[in-house]
């Protein structure tokens, strides 16, 4: 199964063809936001991918909508909700915005990054 891995933290977990980045990112306990919930909505799930871009299904219309609402959107931007994994590795970034709605989902989280001294969270 190929490997997504998470940046800035090297988080990495093997995906199921066919699943969702932001389904790997739940499960590797990595911090991609998904405000609501999965349903290409919200944006908050916006990551570029540095590796493996072409491998992931088609961008529909309804993904690149949604993108335009994103912040520093990139030529490798893609919505984590909406990316399905095909059969290579992925590198991952996460973007500010999503690891900033992340910790606004895990207000408990954002308190041990603080002792931590994170520059994300508040
Ligand atoms: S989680 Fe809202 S658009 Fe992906």
């Amino acid at each position: 199964m190929p490997k997504v891995k998470f940046m800035p933290d090297g988080i990495e977990i093997e995906a199921k063809p066919g699943s969702t980045i932001l389904q790997a990112a739940k499960a590797a306990h990595a911090q991609v936001g998904y405000a609501c919930g999965g349903v290409c909505a919200c944006s908050t799930c916006h990551v570029y991918v540095k590796q493996g871009f072409d491998s992931l299904s088609e961008q529909e219309e309804n993904e690149m909508d949604i993108l335009d609402k994103a912040f520093d959107v990139r030529a490798s931007s893609r919505l984590g909700c909406q990316s399905k994994v095909g059969d290579e590795d992925l590198v991952v970034e996460i973007t500010r915005e999503s690891r900033q709605a992340w910790f606004d989902e895990h207000p408990e989280e954002r308190e041990k990054h603080k002792v931590a001294g994170s520059s994300v969270a508040r």
